[in-house]
């Protein structure tokens, strides 16, 4: 049987995100009513939620139909599970407290269901120790908290507090109800009409005035006039940090090998083909305040490159002579314009940690962004749009699981913020 679940939104700046969460949510084929209070309103509009739900939205407790046509006690007891998403400070605060003076607060009150709270709001509310209080306690009465994001707030502070991705909710609700996650589900644009919001929360100031200079994709380095030696790299997770520095206000300089990407608003794109074009480029670029090495830099090239097309020779391979290509990001690290804060990527096939962890020391960078590449049916991050990556630092390591190439980006451009 269909599984549903009841969905009562909160009013916070996070509520437009309900409306991604049902969209995934129905795509598992998970039902879903929802329950407004009075000041998500203020955020989302009943009627793009109950667009989404493709049902009524309810919101007032004494709205004498919903009540004749299906009572409070009703909504919760035809859910297997209730979500509160976004779940405030505030709402948090009354459920803790027991109290029941609206809908939504009634239901959970009332509730025998299963309950798990996405909580959402500004860092200093989260981290108020009324809050923490509350939290504690909820989990200790067996209510489900999911554990907020950090990173860049809407209100232009920094810190936890930003709800999950709705794919990681969706993650949880579904091992809550049984129902298998499919993650190529949680692709797509939303159809919601408050986009800009998402816009104006990635969209804080604070990389302004920092240069950060980013090498993408392959380089390509010629046999003769026709071939080359390259890499699948594609340049979509350089791009995406790009992208993701410039909304932050960054001066961003950005050194793309051989790829077909448009170039991301307010960057400055240098077109390079070769590891050695992009060496020079990158030389030319400094000062920065920050480097960050995504390119897949061919290691060797051709000791020679032909001037006319290499002719086969009856049934003999024509023998190709490798040289070794300067490291780019091992040399920035020794030189005199070295950036405050240098970042290698590592990609690798195997032992991917322990293999970063040399290329941390071998290199001479800050940080290290190890990604797996390796490849299932052809199919893997290099070319692909998602990525998991583990940032080693002195401190210590920071996972970003299966996420989209432009949340990676957008997660390492805000610790790179905080320490920049
Ligand atoms: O482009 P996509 O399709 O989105 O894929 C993204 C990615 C997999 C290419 C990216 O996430 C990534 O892992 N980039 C680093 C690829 C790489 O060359 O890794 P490496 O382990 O071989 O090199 C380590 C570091 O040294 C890298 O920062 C690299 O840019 C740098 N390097 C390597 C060789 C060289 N001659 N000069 C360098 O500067």
């Amino acid at each position: 049987m269909k599984k549903q679940i009841l969905l009562i939104v909160s009013g916070g700046i996070a509520a437009y995100k309900s409306l991604e969460l049902v969209r995934i949510l129905r795509r598992h084929d998970i039902a879903v009513r929802a329950v407004m209070t009075k000041s998500a309103a203020e955020f989302v509009t009943p009627l793009s939620l109950g667009v989404m739900t493709e049902d009524h939205v309810y919101g007032d407790m004494f709205n004498l139909k919903d009540e004749r046509e299906i009572g409070h006690i009703q909504l919760s007891r035809q859910a297997d599970l209730i979500v509160i998403c976004p779940a405030t400070a505030n709402l948090i605060a009354k459920m803790n407290a027991g109290i029941a003076d609206d809908l939504a607060t009634t239901i959970l009150l009332a509730t025998d269901k299963p309950v798990l709270a996405v909580p959402a709001m500004n860092v200093r509310m989260w981290n108020h120790n009324a809050t923490q209080r509350n939290i504690k306690q909820l989990r200790e009465d067996s209510v489900m908290v999911m554990t907020p994001d950090s990173g860049a707030m809407a209100c232009g502070e920094f810190g936890p507090g930003r709800l999950p991705e709705p794919s990681e909710i969706t993650q949880q609700i579904c091992t809550q109800l049984g129902v298998k996650f499919d993650a190529t589900l949680c692709q797509g644009q939303s159809p919601t009409t408050q986009s800009n919001v998402q816009e104006t929360i990635t969209n804080n100031q604070a990389l302004a005035g920092k240069h950060i200079l980013i090498t993408a994709g392959p380089t390509r380095e010629a046999i003769d006039p026709v071939r080359y030696i390259a890499n699948r790299s594609s340049g979509k997770q350089g791009f995406a940090i790009a992208d993701a520095a410039a909304k932050m206000g960054a001066k961003v300089t950005l050194i793309a090998g051989p790829v077909s990407l448009p170039t991301p608003s307010g960057v400055e794109r240098i077109d390079v083909e070769s590891a050695l074009e992009m060496q020079s480029a990158v030389n030319d670029a400094l000062p920065a305040d920050c480097a960050i090495m995504v390119a897949a830099v061919a290691d060797w090239r051709a000791a020679n490159n032909a001037e006319q097309k290499i002719k086969k020779d009856g049934d003999a391979i024509a023998p190709l002579q490798l040289i070794e290509n300067p490291d780019i990001l091992a040399e920035l690290s020794q030189h005199k314009e070295r950036p405050k804060l240098l970042i290698g990527f590592a990609a690798e096939t195997e032992n991917v940690l322990e293999h970063a962890r040399t290329k941390l020391s071998r290199k001479g960078c800050d940080w290290i962004i190890a990604n797996d590449v390796s490849t299932t049916n052809g199919q893997g991050v290099m070319g692909g749009d998602h990525n998991d990556v583990h940032i080693i630092t002195a401190d210590g390591e920071d996972n970003i699981d299966h996420a989209t190439k432009e949340r990676v980006a957008q997660t390492i451009m805000e610790k790179i913020a905080n320490v920049l």
